[in-house]
């Protein structure tokens, strides 16, 4: 009698609590495009866990992404960032922001909700700091730059699940992203 109250129990409650639609939501864009910014206003709405590829690779490397491509070269750090994101798709329910240059290197996984916030080059020069560039080693050169940033969008693009305008104001654009986001209970 006390099994099968129990049982009956757990099951309306799975029926209350559908299962989430993705194991997790990746931001994906440009570098400087806002995706650390919507992060943590994710985080904030939806309870759950925000990581950042590269302040993990920072912390385990215990040095800056500049440090890393100057010491150790790109292709270390992008190994870095491919054994960085297999390890947190192992995991589910987590908000995960990626490095520019992640998706063209690694893989993600078709069980994640992928989010590319979509800005156009010269409004993310107007809106990155001095101090902000000078952390991206590859921001440095900007005719180089723009060059990557015209390859890369089409990959962006592709692998997008919902690409938000992010031209806007940021918390427009943020606005939009978690509307979508609680709207289809992805996560
Ligand atoms: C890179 C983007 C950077 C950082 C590294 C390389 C890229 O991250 O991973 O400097 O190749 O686009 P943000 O996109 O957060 O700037």
């Amino acid at each position: 009698m006390d099994v099968l109250g129990f049982c009956t129990q757990t099951r309306s409650m799975e029926y209350m609590t559908p299962k989430p639609v993705y194991d997790n939501i990746v931001l994906i864009g440009f570098m400087g495009s806002g995706k650390t910014s919507v992060g943590k206003a994710l985080k904030r709405q939806l309870y759950k866990k925000f990581v950042d590829v590269d302040t993990i690779i920072e912390a385990e490397e215990n040095a800056s992404v500049s440090d890393i491509f100057q010491n150790k070269g790109e292709e270390y750090f992008r190994s870095l960032e491919q054994k960085c994101i297999h390890h947190l798709m192992q995991s589910t329910g987590q908000i995960i922001s990626t490095g520019g240059g992640l998706p063209i290197y690694s893989s993600l996984s078709k069980k994640s909700l992928i989010v590319y916030i979509n800005a156009d080059f010269d409004v993310i020069l107007n809106r990155l700091p001095t101090k902000e560039r000078d952390k991206r080693p590859l921001l440095q050169n900007e005719s180089k730059a723009r060059a990557l940033f015209e390859q890369r969008k089409h990959v962006y693009e592709e692998l997008a699940d919902f690409s938000v305008d992010a031209n806007q104001s940021i918390p427009t654009f943020i606005h939009v992203i978690v509307d979508f986001v609680l709207d289809q209970r992805v996560l």
